[in-house]
């Protein structure tokens, strides 16, 4: 019997590890031979740590399940399928995992991260033997008309971003993956790395190829040990399998992979001081222009881009640019992988074609709130999202549509806040973030947080609230107008958007000084 236990992030926070060997013992009492495979996770993060059972009806999944569980789950039969509290029924079957449209996450959980044999037969190195049939400029027509746009929050075209380092003159280009997933609320990129590398590693060779560079690194944040060993294994399993190395499956073409680990900032998300990282040094960011796309790593003409962009490619190429295209709304093509977090019920990762509504998401998958009391706000695309109030959430996900109320989608991350939130805190809490993590080369960044800190603990606390309101709202447009990059530049819309949106909370009793 196939028993599949998560070794994904969230699963082992939850205990998985614990259960390994109590359920090979208790099997083995039973006379049962099992094999436990460590898959990703399926997503469905509140059924976590989600064990699965193969059966001939399928997969039956049982979560979340504790040690205690276990006497209990075996004494029900549960290792030939059989109903128990904990029992979903067949795993595919769930509601939130059967209304999905995985394209990018079809693999994940279900296969065996570390299985190239495995991966393969889910379709795995398809898009890379087409891409090994095409010529640079056609791989990179591909990618283009298929709408695919930078899944790390920018949505910048991906195939304008390649053309411009295929054209660049330079002997020695570079790929590297942005897995620097800082946003709080999101772990597509983890969940991905941990459940599927192989698919990373599969769009950083076919990106090598379409611009010809012989070199990649993924640089992922300290705070995913589980995801940067998955990483080093399967990068040591692609480059045995001669997918990775010198003259990839017989074609002429070289490519190398590095894995490289961050320290904890979040500014070395931002490509410029990913690549100063990247370099060895300080994570402070670079002016652009030049573009990383011209002047990248030590100077070289670079493709930075985001894990699951890179991720999303193999399948571009093995179903075809218009199969992608098909996904969507409006400019968005294809899908993308919402994160569900915060005060929510059912938390976990929804891939879905743009144009869902957070209505959908928050309720038909999410649940609603987690305290049971009314949902007041959802924070979109991160920490610099802008907040988003009941009015808002019929609002087709795309990026276009959310950009016209001046709000973006970015990476996905979608953080639910209950009406017990005070959103002056929440504005707080941006500028304050904004201020720990400025990397300090900015003054409207740099010193802008820190009054913006300030002026909204004067208001919270009713200090000459309206003169401090139009204070924070001037010093808000500079910091947008003058910061260098997304993070002083931004981080004046989750502000501005409670300030607009939620007034009553920065209205407080006047206090006489
Ligand atoms: P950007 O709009 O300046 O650039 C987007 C990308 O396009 C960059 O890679 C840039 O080099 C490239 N690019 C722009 N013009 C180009 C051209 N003509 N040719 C080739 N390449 C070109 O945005 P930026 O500052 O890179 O990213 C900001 C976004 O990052 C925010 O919107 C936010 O959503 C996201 N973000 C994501 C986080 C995460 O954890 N995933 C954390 C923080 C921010």
């Amino acid at each position: 019997v196939k028993v599949y236990i998560p070794m994904d992030s969230a699963a082992v926070a939850m205990g998985a590890n614990e259960l390994v060997a109590p359920i090979q013992k208790m099997a083995l009492a039973q006379d049962i031979s099992i094999e436990i495979i460590r898959n990703g996770s399926r997503g469905l993060l509140w059924l976590e740590p989600l064990v699965e059972i193969e059966t001939p009806k399928g997969r039956m999944g049982y979560g979340p399940v504790t040690l205690e569980d276990l006497p209990g789950l075996f004494n029900a039969g549960w290792l030939s399928g059989h109903d128990h509290p904990l029992s979903q029924g067949i795993t595919d079957d769930i509601p939130y995992l059967k209304n999905q449209e995985r394209l990018t996450f079809k693999r994940v959980g279900i296969i065996n991260p570390l299985s190239i044999q495995d991966y393969a037969s889910h379709g795995g190195w398809q898009g890379l033997e087409k891409a090994l049939t095409l010529n640079d400029e056609a791989i990179i027509n591909t990618i283009t008309k298929s709408g695919l746009r930078g899944r790390g929050g920018a949505a910048f075209p991906t195939g304008i971003k390649w053309n411009t380092v295929r054209q660049a003159q330079d002997q020695q280009k570079y790929i590297v993956a942005n897995a620097d997933e800082g946003d709080s609320g999101t772990f597509s990129d983890r969940i991905l790395m941990e459940g599927d590398p192989f698919s990373l590693i599969e769009g950083m060779i076919i990106a090598g190829l379409a611009v010809n560079a012989s070199k990649g690194y993924i640089y992922v944040r300290s705070e995913y040990p589980i995801a940067i060993e998955t990483l080093q294994k399967a990068v040591d399993i692609a480059t045995g399998h001669h997918y990775l190395g010198s003259n990839i499956l017989g074609s002429g073409f070289s490519f190398e992979l590095e894995v490289r680990k961050g320290a904890g900032a979040y500014i070395c998300g931002e490509e410029t001081a990913l690549l100063e990282s990247l370099e060895g040094k300080r994570g402070v960011i670079r002016y652009k222009p030049p573009l990383p796309a011209i002047k990248g790593f030590m100077g070289m003409p670079t493709v930075v881009n985001n894990v699951v962009s890179l991720a999303t490619v193999p399948v571009i190429l093995a179903q075809g640019a218009d199969f992608y295209k098909n996904f969507g709304s409006g400019k968005s093509y294809g899908t993308l992988a919402f994160q569900l977090a915060g005060n929510i019920k059912r938390g976990g990762l929804v891939e879905k074609a743009f144009g869902v509504s957070l209505k959908e998401l928050l309720y038909d998958y999410g649940g609603g709130s987690e305290d049971g009391l009314a949902l007041k706000a959802v924070q979109v695309g991160g920490p610099l999202g802008a907040y988003l109030s009941e009015k808002e959430w019929d609002i087709p996900l795309d990026y276009e549509a959310y950009s016209q109320i001046g709000a973006m989608v970015g990476h996905g991350g979608i953080v639910a806040f209950s009406e017990n939130t005070d959103m002056a805190e929440m504005a707080e809490y941006a500028m304050a973030f904004c201020a720990h993590e400025s990397c300090g080369k900015c003054t409207p960044c740099r010193i802008g947080s820190k009054r913006g800190v300030e002026t909204i603990v004067k208001i919270r606390q009713g200090i000459q609230t309206q003169e401090n309101l139009a204070l924070l709202e001037e010093l808000c447009d500079t910091m947008i107008a003058g910061s260098l990059c997304a993070l002083g530049g931004m981080a004046p819309y989750p502000v501005m958007s409670a300030v607009n949106k939620y007034p009553q909370d920065f209205r407080k009793e006047k206090v006489q000084l």
